[in-house]
């Protein structure tokens, strides 16, 4: 039985995960982004998850959401699964908030960020980029390659934590569309794996995995040099500095 994290899990992949989780005994935490989306995650209430809420384009509430994540106590495993496809929010929800709530979020072992196949289009340019969100500037595409070049770098940085990125694949949610032609069911079988299994693949680290395969990412994601720009730029721009060691045994210290 694991203790988990799955961020914006009031619908799509991240509610799906958690209702699997759920069923398969594992504790669950899971998160909305504001107090209406509750509503959204009664039925998986009613089955014994927990809920934090806050704002992930919002670094003050992404903050506040790692407060509440850490008077749960103990997390063994995060799935930073909160994202969106277009608009200012996107470098804030999908890239800078998972830096911050890796920072922030004591204690897990396994950390698994939500990437895309579309990472293969982004640019691995950090120059001019506003991560708070007031104005767009990164395409979705470079938020995927950013932050599968994140969970590489967190790999790299940190080799007690197991640390990778997944691709779903192009599944039928509210981001994917009523058209897309993946196995929803697939589309967050990996994630769940590599949070939860005890099977020697699954406790690997620095993979970019789609349906439970490892795959060759683009060749920036393992750029060491890249890897380091990319966490001295979200530093600077959250305000949290990188640590060399993870924070593992002190789950309620902050
Ligand atoms: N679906 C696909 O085909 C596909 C393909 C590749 C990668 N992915 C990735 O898989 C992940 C899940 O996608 P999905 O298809 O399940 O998307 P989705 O159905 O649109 O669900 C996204 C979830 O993220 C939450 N969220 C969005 N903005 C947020 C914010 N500012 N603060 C907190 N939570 C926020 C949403 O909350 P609300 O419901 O309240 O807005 C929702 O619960 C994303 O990272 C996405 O990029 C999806």
């Amino acid at each position: 039985m694991s203790r988990v994290l799955v961020t914006g899990s009031a619908d799509g992949l991240g509610k799906a995960t958690a209702q699997t989780l759920l069923r398969e005994g594992h504790q669950v935490l899971v998160h909305v982004r504001a107090p209406h989306r509750q509503e959204a995650v009664k039925e998986l209430v009613a089955q014994g998850a927990a809920v934090v809420t806050g704002d992930l384009a919002d670094l003050e509430q992404t903050r506040g959401v790692a407060k509440q994540v850490s008077a749960w106590g103990p997390v063994d495993a995060v799935i930073h699964n909160a994202g969106v496809y277009s608009g200012a929010a996107v470098l804030p929800v999908n890239v800078a908030a998972p830096y911050a709530l890796t920072l922030l979020i004591p204690g897990p072992k396994r950390l698994i960020y939500l990437s895309s196949g579309m990472h293969r289009g982004g640019q691995p340019r950090l120059d001019g980029m506003d991560w708070s969100g007031g104005r767009e500037t990164g395409t979705y595409s470079d938020s995927k390659l950013f932050v599968s070049t994140l969970a590489a770098a967190v790999a790299r940085r940190w080799p007690a934590v197991l640390s990778n990125s997944v691709d779903p694949g192009w599944v039928p949610t509210k981001m994917g569309g009523p058209n897309a032609p993946d196995d929803l069911r697939l589309g967050h079988l990996t994630q769940e794996w590599l949070a939860t299994s005890d099977a020697s693949e699954a406790c690997t680290s620095g993979g970019y995995w789609h349906h439970q395969r490892r795959m060759e990412p683009h060749p920036s994601v393992n750029d060491v040099n890249f890897q380091d720009k990319l966490l001295d730029e979200l530093a600077r721009a959250t305000g949290i500095g990188w640590r060399d060691e993870p924070q593992l045994d002190e789950p309620n210290a902050r």
